[in-house]
C-alpha cells in the first residue's frame, strides 16, 4: 500500500539476522520475514536472501510460483523500496 514507508536497498541489507530482523524484498516491496523463517518449508535456505530480493532464489526454486506464497507474503509487508 502506499501508505507504508519507503526504504533504499541499502536500508534492506542492514537486516539480515534475528537481532537486527530479517527483510527481503520482492516485486519493489519490502517484507520483515523474522517471524516466517522457522516456519519456512524449505528450512533456514529463505536466509540466503536475508537483506536482498527474493526473485534471483524464487527463479530456481519454482513452487514459489503460487498464490499461497504470495498470501504469506504479503502478511509480512512492512515496507515499498
Ligand atoms: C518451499 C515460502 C524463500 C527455498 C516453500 C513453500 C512455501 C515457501 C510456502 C512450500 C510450497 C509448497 O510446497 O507448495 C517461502 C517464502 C519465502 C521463501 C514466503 C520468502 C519470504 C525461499 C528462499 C529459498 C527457498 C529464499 C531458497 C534459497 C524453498 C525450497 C522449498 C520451499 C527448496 C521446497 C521445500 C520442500 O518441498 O522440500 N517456500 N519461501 N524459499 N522453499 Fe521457500
Amino acid at each position: 500500500s502506499y501508505s507504508l514507508p519507503q526504504y533504499t536497498r541499502e536500508d534492506v541489507k542492514k537486516h539480515k539476522n534475528p537481532s537486527d530482523r530479517i527483510w527481503v524484498t520482492y516485486a519493489g516491496e519490502v517484507f520483515d520475514i523474522t517471524d516466517f523463517v522457522d516456519l519456512h518449508p524449505g528450512g533456514n535456505r529463505i536466509l540466503l536472501a536475508a537483506g536482498g530480493a527474493l526473485e534471483p532464489f524464487w527463479a530456481l526454486y519454482g513452487v514459489h510460483k503460487s498464490e499461497h506464497v504470495m498470501e504469506i507474503l504479503q502478511e509480512y509487508k512492512v515496507g515499498v523500496l
